[in-house]
């Protein structure tokens, strides 16, 4: 078993957050996968060869602290821009294709290096660390999703249609859920958690306690 904590489920369900408070907890390192396929789609979009992409996803810089995660293109700050809904479309839509998925596979296996990791993602627990030992699938209504998401882009300065939103993260769900390679699916040997009227406090107590279990042995 590896020192591998793995937080799957679909987007704006709190994954984010919680990975983010858990690994600051144990001093663990963090895996935001969602944002390394958004970086190849921000790379894809700047028309980039497919063969090249994991080579530059290399040189980009992701700085990770307990708040919030910053990311650079040689000096330029491309946080915002990989968090805006067209780049998670687009990423959405490459990330069915295969060589996407091949591409990024040892980018993600490399951020564990033994000492203890929390890896956020779609597939984190079925394809990526399947010896993770402890797994969750966070999840949550759509509606609650879309008004979580809304707050975060209003707290960036983004404007967006509440409407859009719930449309937006339903079709993604939908892609998410039905594409033949690594559907977002629970692990089945993981602990389905359902947040839609959880708290993000209650969620993280409710990890917590789980970890304690699991690493403490
Ligand atoms: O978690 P996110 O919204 O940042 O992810 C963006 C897109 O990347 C999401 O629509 C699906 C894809 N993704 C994936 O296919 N596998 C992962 N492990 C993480 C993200």
């Amino acid at each position: 078993m590896d020192n591998i904590i793995t937080i799957d489920g679909p987007s704006a369900s709190g994954k984010g957050s919680l990975t983010r408070s858990i690994a600051d907890n144990l001093s663990f390192d963090v895996l935001d996968s969602g944002l390394l396929y958004r970086a190849y789609a921000y790379l894809y979009e700047k028309g980039v060869q497919t063969s090249e992409i994991a080579s530059y996803i290399k040189n980009l810089s992701f700085q990770f602290n307990l708040n919030d995660v910053h990311v650079y293109d040689n000096k330029e700050e491309i946080t915002t821009t990989l968090r805006s809904e067209k780049i998670a479309q687009v990423a959405s839509t490459l990330s069915s294709i295969k060589e996407t998925r091949k591409n990024l596979l040892e980018i993600q296996r490399s951020f564990y290096d033994g000492h203890g990791l929390v890896a956020d993602g779609r597939d984190m627990g079925t394809v990526v660390f399947p010896k993770a030992k402890l797994k969750i699938f966070l999840t949550a209504s759509s509606e609650v999703r879309a008004k979580r998401r809304h707050i975060e882009l209003q707290n960036r300065g983004q404007e967006v249609n509440m409407r859009d939103l719930i449309e937006d993260i339903e079709e993604r769900d939908l892609r998410d859920r039905t594409r033949t390679l690594s559907p977002l699916i629970p692990a089945e040997d993981s602990v389905v958690i359902d947040s839609s009227t959880m708290s993000l406090d209650e969620v993280l107590s409710f990890t917590k306690k789980l970890a304690k279990k699991e690493f403490d042995k």
